[in-house]
């Protein structure tokens, strides 16, 4: 979603933002700006479309001089995708220039107001509204006026602001939009997200909510709403440059994909101590543990195929009751939260804002308890919640998750069985076999991932295909659903996931010949439930693919393609099935010629509602 750049400093600031926006291109736009100070006016330049139409047109930055810029990536929210849309937006003497990430609530209402007050707007968009209040509240210094701006919209912001007579000076400010602010050795750099500043400084600053920084070439400066400046510590980031770039793949999605492994690993290992689980960040007590009454799991998208994953493993072996919610459900339920429950928020950016505003509901309650299973260090949900368990995949740019997945399954069997432990239902000996079996997880994945061209080769046949199902019953039905997920976001084949026994209850009206349906077999005590449900698809007319334990190769006659899964616990198996699935997807999108690291219409991180 949006991505912010913004520089001043020694150097020319507009390939700097260009470089910048760039990195940011993995959080999906449709359109993309520039302004910079020319020592006289600040020049704007704006292309709906790629970055590389906007950096032709500047001659890669060379037609907009000058060291203090501000860059953007837009994510059409109101209006549609267009060159007067997109960012940044000027005030009415092009005194003022703005861009903006999030979403300004009342800003019709405020657009109304400045009417009345002979502002004039020329887009669409709710930005413009900042850029005319910040013009009305403006009588000479900038935080002043920035101030004004703060308590008067209504919403979620990261805003990046250049003020022509302060032309030493750039401004930022948040409220539920992310923003990172970085010294480097010739200026300072503003960014929604850290692949943008790396090449320039490793030590950011993370905004938090409605803090006000005022850069100059040597010296950043932070500021709370009542203008009293605030001393802020950074951030190290410890990640290599080269995990935010391709290394030699076609596609991030495709590094992303053989990273798994180590992502795995990398969440795991940590966690296993003399053969036992340690998650120190819980900082609970076993007593606190066993006194858990129910736990909901909140989030978005394939965050929340996860949950349903460890719903079936909580209760299975915790015997803990779980809840899983979309968080954008969840959020205006009014769910039943007393004390005794716990909240798990899933995310791999941090910056979900239906998963934010659930984790802040869900803290509305005493005695409940909020967990946030997040990828991105220091990221909004990390901050709030109260407990955080980290999964260490590294930097996510695709926009597909498929590691940030893998690692998310991972603290979900790391909990349960240490929930399982505190609780008294899982023996020291029971816990250590299943530990035995995470720790096979890596290397069975990277079984998976050798066998790969005959996975692609068994895609480039669906590549015209108009649908394709996706069953299963337990576990095998959150697979599914992740798969179905995977495939529709990159490759925009219709794809729908049931739970096997729901089908003859109206889906199976849709099958017809050819119907791919890729059936899922991993739970043993469900296979022979499942071959009657392949059974009954077959006969009319699909072509099944069958995803299954290794052995199971009775299989072979009830279905037209097999692919074998490596054993391991019944728990597990998503960990395996899925990378099948997500290697399918790929290879079907790459065969439709999509784009897919960047699909039509998505952005990685959702901070808008
Ligand atoms: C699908 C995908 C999304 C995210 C969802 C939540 O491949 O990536 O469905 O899982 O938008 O995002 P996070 O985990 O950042 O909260």
């Amino acid at each position: 979603m949006c991505g912010i750049v913004g520089y001043i400093g020694n150097e020319q600031a507009a390939p700097i933002l260009l470089d910048g926006l760039e990195k940011l291109e993995y959080r999906g736009y449709d359109s993309a700006g520039l302004a910079v100070y020319d020592g006289t006016d600040i020049r704007v330049m704006k292309a709906t479309g790629r970055l590389k139409v906007l950096s032709e047109l500047s001659h890669g930055g060379a037609m907009l001089p000058g060291c203090a810029g501000i860059g953007h990536t837009r994510w059409a929210t109101h209006g549609m995708p267009s060159d007067t849309n997109a960012h940044p937006h000027f005030n009415k003497d092009e005194s003022i220039v703005v861009v903006h990430n999030g979403i300004i609530e009342n800003y019709l209402k405020l657009k109304k107001l400045l009417e009345t007050r002979g502002y004039q707007f020329v887009s669409q968009t709710d930005t413009e509204v900042v850029a005319h209040l910040l013009d009305y509240y403006y009588q000479g210094d900038p935080m002043e006026a920035i101030v004004k701006v703060m308590q008067r919209v209504e919403g979620s912001y990261a805003l990046g602001i250049l003020f022509k007579d302060h032309p030493e000076e750039m401004y930022a400010v948040r409220k539920d939009s992310p923003l990172i602010v970085g010294k480097c050795a010739h200026g300072s750099i503003i960014a929604s997200d850290v692949p943008a500043v790396l090449k320039y400084t490793r030590d950011v600053f993370f905004i938090q909510n409605e803090e006000i920084v005022r850069l100059e070439k040597e010296n950043i400066a932070f500021f709370n709403i009542d203008k009293e400046e605030i001393q802020k510590e950074s951030t190290r980031i410890e990640w290599d440059v080269n995990a935010a770039e391709k290394g030699g793949y076609e596609h991030f999605m495709l590094k992303e994909i053989n990273e798994q492994p180590k992502a795995v690993r990398d969440t795991l290992n940590p966690r296993i101590k003399d053969g036992r689980i340690v998650i120190e960040e819980l900082g609970m007590t076993p007593e606190e543990v066993a006194a858990i009454r129910k736990i909901y799991v909140v989030a978005c998208g394939s965050a929340y195929h996860t949950g349903v994953t460890a719903k079936y493993v909580f209760e299975g072996l915790a015997r803990i009751p779980v809840e899983v919610d979309l968080a954008s459900e969840f959020r205006y339920r009014n769910p039943i939260l007393d004390e005794g429950t716990m909240v798990i928020i899933v995310s791999q950016s941090g910056e979900t804002a239906d998963s934010l505003a659930a984790l802040r509901e869900a803290k509305k309650h005493p005695g409940v308890r909020v967990l946030g299973i997040v990828n991105v260090v220091g990221s909004s949900i990390a901050r709030e919640a109260d407990h955080v368990m980290y999964t260490w995949a590294g930097p996510e740019i695709a926009v597909a998750t498929t590691k940030a997945y893998s690692t998310q399954l991972i603290a979900f069997y790391l909990l349960a069985i240490r929930f399982a432990q505190d609780r008294g239902k899982l023996s020291e000996a029971e816990a250590g076999n299943l530990i035995k079996e995470l720790q096979r997880l890596p290397e069975q994945i990277e079984m998976l991932l050798a066998n790969k061209e005959r996975i692609q080769r068994f895609a480039n046949r669906y590549v015209a295909a108009r649908e394709i199902f996706f069953i299963g019953r337990g576990i095998d039905y959150a697979i599914s659903l992740e798969g179905s997920l995977k495939l529709k976001e990159i490759s925009y084949i219709h794809s729908e996931a049931y739970a096997a026994g729901e089908l003859k209850h109206g889906t199976i009206s849709l099958i017809e010949e050819g119907t791919l349906v890729t059936a899922l077999l991993t739970q043993e005590d469900l296979y022979k439930k499942m071959i009657s449900n392949i059974v009954e698809v077959q006969t009319r007319g699909a072509f099944v693919l069958a995803v299954t334990n290794v052995g199971n190769t009775e299989i072979e006659k009830a279905s037209d393609y097999v692919i074998y899964i490596p054993k391991t616990n019944p728990y597990f198996t998503n960990s395996l099935a899925v990378i099948p699935l997500q290697i399918f997807s790929y290879y079907v999108a790459i065969g439709k010629g999509c784009d897919v690291d960047k699909p039509r219409n998505l952005a990685k991180s959702v901070t808008v509602e």
